[in-house]
């Protein structure tokens, strides 16, 4: 036994050593390859085409690519769909010269062939394990298809629901969403590059493309390095830490320089302080579209601004196959900073093995015993389950009871234009396939297989998702009137929230919202379910309705999982990750911003403050916010020490006890407030929380470690340190727990 962990032990010893001599001969492979290869084929790494499949820009013309591979021009493709045309496109680019293999890109985001929840969905889970699974089972799926690279996770902080593409983030927290980062990243790949089951992942986009003024895509940021640093980017270096294999920068440009050529952010940052070793890939096109922005004068000046910035690869822009060749031959750049971008590129191609076997990931039997796999579904309805938040749930008048969990036996009204949706279900960023119809699960569909059949459900459209038009709503009464309960299914479409789907007004679109007043009107209780890619003001309907799920878009197993939930199979445990407004005109609205000089205070008249003069400040929902069927109770905060020391800590401990009479889960959260500061700080961040499952009546005791790291920030010199003084410790099941505790660091 001895002789035996003294071996491994010595085996631990000289893993540095074997890991060391695995990159030294992975640098001398790729220095060999770049020592054989012309300007021309080193540029042709740096360029990625498309596919005309789910293209979101104009594209090259499908006639001249195959050649362009065929002649070693091509260093990516992505939006390839399937095992045999991704083995048929390696096949041309293995008669180029040199024979290096093309790399597979696609969108992944939220599952392949089995849809996952949309992130922003996952991301109320609170569940790190969970929704590193739902990447892995997207990994694995897309991997046999012959997909190497996943543009996912987009780990943008956004604060404005107006902006499309907060259904594709993990929502408004920096803490919440460098955990989700990391984890969404370790899901995608694995074991690591080179496994069958792992693609390469992408931390997107490379900065700041959440904070778009107005909430428009595409839109410009403008902000301080320090907000940058504190809000922004931390996402990106959790990506990082856990072995992101890619960036990808971002449309948008930071106070006046675009993402793609920012410097700052891809050389100094990334490239050096980070030492990220992976490749940066520019968004669609956003090379060239630097002239629009008015940065660059024409396509060379774009490219090389790109490539000096430290952009390796350009998607769809055409600006390096066509730019840097000649802008080598000017000596307007050096062919080392090609060589370097190259060599970042052959670096992957290496490391997933497509030097051994090009063919390795298109792999048609493969692709086959995924697809289908019922331990996926299975999967998919678990975190779907998760994801949904339970908003409201009041006690209706003929039991005294809240209207939630149903009782099996009563006779349910389905009703409005989402309930037989199945598209929708999937929401952005997903595929369709041909069996769609047939796979996912619409509401009504999983109410069925709830029930065991139909003869309890009626169902009325009510009304389109959009539309003015009120024929409907005399069948929907009628309906509501035959039923015991209404269960009203309203929201967006699934494809208006996502890339260029930002909207000025973030209501119920349609008649929609005046469809539940007159089912409410009706007096039957009615439980309102709200599918949408984002946070939605539904002011009324707050206000009104007896109980509210927020479904979100929960992809292929949705409708079942919606029934387990409704029936109380499944107790809803999600917490919103996004702040919900009461208006649009409150927004950005986010948790942790700063008191200002004058708070806004609720006990005093005085009107010089900080606030509306025609709407509260606080919002509808609040972050971490989600009820349960059971009820928590949190006792005091018992911290063990009230003062800190330099390099210290403290234990903050509370008891959660479950005084509801159904088992359930909570997720305990703890916020600090750095009180006085030399920059002012937030009014309180989340630093922790952990999921905790009760039985009914049990009590558990959290516990929570406090050191220097959550008491640090970014100060004005840009180090990350912590200063002494007071600080305000809040525990509770949401961000405005009021439950409070005071410490001091020396
Ligand atoms: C543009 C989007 O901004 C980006 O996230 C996506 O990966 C690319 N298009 C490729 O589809």
């Amino acid at each position: 036994m001895m002789r035996l962990q003294i071996f491994i032990g010595g085996l631990l010893f000289l893993l540095p050593l074997f890991a060391r001599s695995q990159s030294i001969h992975l640098e001398q492979r790729v220095d060999s390859l770049l020592g054989l290869m012309t300007l021309e084929e080193k540029v042709g790494q740096l360029h990625q085409i498309s596919s005309d499949f789910a293209a979101t820009g104009p594209i090259t013309h499908e006639g001249e690519k195959q050649d362009r591979v065929r002649q070693g021009k091509v260093g990516s493709y992505l939006n390839v769909t399937g095992a045999e045309r991704t083995r048929s496109l390696q096949s041309i680019a293995m008669q180029s010269r040199l024979k290096i293999p093309l790399l597979f890109a696609q969108d992944v985001i939220h599952g392949y062939r089995t849809i996952f929840p949309l992130p922003l969905a996952e991301a109320a889970s609170w569940d790190l394990k969970a929704i590193e699974q739902s990447a892995r089972i997207a990994a694995t799926e897309a991997a046999a298809v012959g997909i190497h690279w996943t543009f996912a996770p987009m780990v943008d902080i956004s604060r404005d629901p107006r902006w499309g593409r907060v259904m594709e983030g993990a929502g408004e927290d920096t803490y919440l969403g460098s955990l989700i980062a990391a984890a969404r990243v370790k899901g995608f790949q694995g074991k690591g590059l080179g496994s069958l089951d792992a693609v390469m992942a992408c931390a997107k986009h490379f900065a700041a493309y959440g904070a778009a003024e107005g909430g428009r895509d595409y839109n410009t940021t403008d902000m301080s390095l320090r907000r940058l640093h504190e809000v922004y980017l931390p996402p990106f270096k959790a990506a990082a830490d856990a072995g992101v294999a890619s960036f990808m920068n971002s449309f948008n440009d930071i106070s006046g320089i675009p993402a793609t050529a920012h410097a700052y952010l891809q050389r100094t940052l990334l490239k050096g302080d980070w030492n990220f070793k992976g490749l940066v890939v520019s968004d669609w096109g956003s090379i060239g579209e630097m002239i629009n922005h008015g940065y660059a004068t024409d396509t060379a000046d774009a490219a090389k601004k790109a490539i000096v910035a430290g952009s390796d690869i350009d998607m769809e822009s055409r600006a390096y196959v066509g730019q840097l060749i000649d802008l080598v031959k000017r000596k307007e750049i050096p062919e080392s900073v090609i060589d370097e971008a190259v060599r970042r590129v052959l670096r992957k191609k290496f490391q997933l093995g497509l030097f051994d076997d090009p063919y390795r990931f298109s792999d048609e039997a493969r692709e086959k015993a995924v697809w289908n796999d019922p331990a996926h579904r299975k999967a998919a309805r678990e975190m779907a389950k998760k994801s949904i938040v339970l908003l409201k749930n009041e006690p209706i008048k003929s039991t005294g009871k809240p209207l939630l969990p149903l009782a099996a036996d009563k006779k349910i009204a389905l009703i409005g234009p989402l309930v037989k949706a199945i598209g929708d279900n999937n929401g952005f960023w997903s595929y369709s396939w041909p069996d769609d119809s047939v796979r996912i699960v619409s509401l009504w569909k999983g109410m069925e297989n709830k029930l065991g059949s139909a003869k309890n459900l009626i169902y009325a459209k009510g009304c389109e998702l959009s539309g003015t038009d009120t024929l409907g709503f005399a069948a929907a009464r009628t309906a509501a009137r035959q039923a015991d309960i209404v269960v009203v299914s309203v929201g967006e479409a699934g494809n208006m929230s996502g890339e260029a789907k930002s909207r000025s007004e973030i209501r119920l679109p349609g008649l929609q919202e005046q469809l539940v007043r007159e089912l409410v009107a009706t007096g039957k209780p009615v439980v309102v379910l709200i599918s949408a890619g984002r946070p939605l003001v539904f002011n009324w309907i707050a206000d009104n309705a007896p109980a509210i799920l927020y479904t979100w878009w929960l992809g292929t197993e949705a409708g079942n999982a919606i029934a387990e939930v409704l029936f109380g199979d499944y107790n809803p445990s999600g917490k919103l990750p996004m702040t919900f407004p009461r208006s649009e005109g409150q927004i950005p609205i986010y948790y942790n911003h700063f008191n200002t000089g004058r708070p806004f205070k609720s006990d005093s008249d005085n009107i010089y403050v900080t606030a509306y003069t025609d709407l509260p400040n606080s919002p509808l929902y609040p972050f971490g916010y989600g009820l349960s069927y059971t009820m928590f109770e949190y006792g005091k905060i018992e911290l063990s020490a009230d003062t800190m020391t330099a390099g210290g800590s403290i234990k903050a401990k509370v008891k959660v006890k479950n005084t509801g009479s159904y088992a359930g889960e909570e997720v305990v959260q703890l916020y600090i407030q750095d009180v006085a500061a030399s920059l002012v700080r937030p009014v309180r961040e989340l630093k922790a929380f952990e999921k905790i499952r009760l039985m009914s009546g049990e009590t558990i005791e959290v516990a929570f470690t406090i050191t220097e790291k959550e008491l640090a920030f970014y100060r004005e010199d840009l180090r990350l340190a912590a200063e002494s003084g007071r600080f305000h410790v809040f525990v509770g099941g949401n961000s405005q727990a009021t439950e409070q505790a005071i410490f001091h660091l020396k």
